[in-house]
């Protein structure tokens, strides 16, 4: 794979050229499409790239000064990726969800195959708690609950769900879950398993830290906590080079692209501006760790899709004896 030379160490000197270089080839679609099919792009992922590049180089034609502040660190990815909602907005797109959803079948497919290889591992108990953080409609947790129960390991399976943006939009049968409960649960635990799969880079850092340690610390002996996250691949946020920058860019804008997809009503009405989006870094998991008030044993391990890397965090409760 060809990879273009923009180590920020050594072509600091020359920031304005190796920038120019990277926002001209997100102004020309046929060299970005050459750029994203070098990054592992292939005809799986038609439609989304498709759409990236129907939609993305003329909004980078527009904004090149909110482009170059980007890279020199002045505007957030955040900031791009809302500027390319209004701009998508605007246009009224109607995307195809489902073709969106076959686009994402890959790795969301091996994501889940991680999800039950932990779960099945789990030693039988009677009634099982699972908490998904941050689950949306809640849809992938029932599915799991079934899966649990056809195991035969556990007798009853409790779905509860964390998620302040969704919270009248759950399916029926999961218990809704506030932070002043997850409060409650701190004192006296309940929690087995949590399941968080693509939220923390979507949750403000206002919540991000605090809501998922309460959670942490609202389980049970032996709990596992399953964290499915994109990207993360560098260690801080500090060491990114230009060409990590222009690859985050590049993922924040399909993130964009493909919940406006499968969830249109997400950027509508209530939900409308309550887009946020920042990866972490490794640096952020460790924080996250010095916050679990428990001993646990760590399992890492990263699906390589190129740019849409996943990375299956596993912290694994050692039980008090
Ligand atoms: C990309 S979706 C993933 C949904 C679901 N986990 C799944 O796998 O389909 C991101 C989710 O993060 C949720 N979210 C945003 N801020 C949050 C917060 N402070 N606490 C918990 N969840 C949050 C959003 O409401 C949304 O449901």
């Amino acid at each position: 794979m060809e990879r273009v030379a923009i180590n920020e160490e050594v072509v600091k000197p020359e920031f304005g050229a190796s920038v120019n270089k990277i926002i001209s080839m997100l102004l020309t679609p046929s060299i970005l499409e050459k750029w994203l099919i070098n990054h592992g792009f292939t005809a799986q992922r038609e439609y989304t790239l498709e759409l990236l590049l129907q939609h993305f180089s003329p909004f980078c034609q527009k904004h090149q000064l909110l482009l170059q502040g980007y890279f020199s660190g002045l505007n957030t990815l955040n900031g791009i990726a809302n500027q390319f909602i209004n701009y998508l907005g605007y246009r009224h797109l109607d995307f195809d969800a489902e073709t969106m959803f076959s686009n994402a079948v890959d790795y969301v497919r091996d994501a889940e195959k991680e999800i039950e290889k932990i779960l099945n591992q789990r030693t039988a108990q009677n009634k099982l708690n699972v908490l998904g953080f941050g689950l949306g409609d809640g849809l992938y947790e029932e599915k799991i609950k079934s899966k649990l129960l056809s195991t035969g390991l556990y007798n009853e399976v409790n779905l509860y769900g964390y998620d302040p943006i969704t919270l009248d939009s759950f399916t029926k049968g999961i218990n809704k879950i506030t932070k002043a409960d997850l409060e409650i649960m701190k004192q006296d635990p309940i929690i087995d398993v949590i399941i968080t799969r693509w939220v923390l880079h979507h949750t403000s850092l206002d919540h991000r830290w605090n809501d998922l340690t309460l959670a942490i610390n609202a389980c049970r002996s032996k709990a596992d906590i399953i964290i499915v996250e994109e990207s993360s691949l560098v260690p801080t946020s500090a060491s990114r080079t230009y060409e990590n920058k222009l690859e985050e860019l590049i993922l924040g804008i399909f993130d964009v692209i493909v919940n406006m997809g499968l969830h249109p009503h997400w950027f509508q009405g209530e939900n409308e501006g309550s887009f946020f989006l920042k990866y972490l870094y490794q640096e952020d998991f460790k924080f996250i760790e010095s916050k679990i008030s428990r001993l646990y044993h760590k399992h890492k391990q990263t699906l390589d899709y190129s740019i849409h890397s996943q990375q299956i965090i596993h912290y694994a409760l050692i039980p008090f004896y």
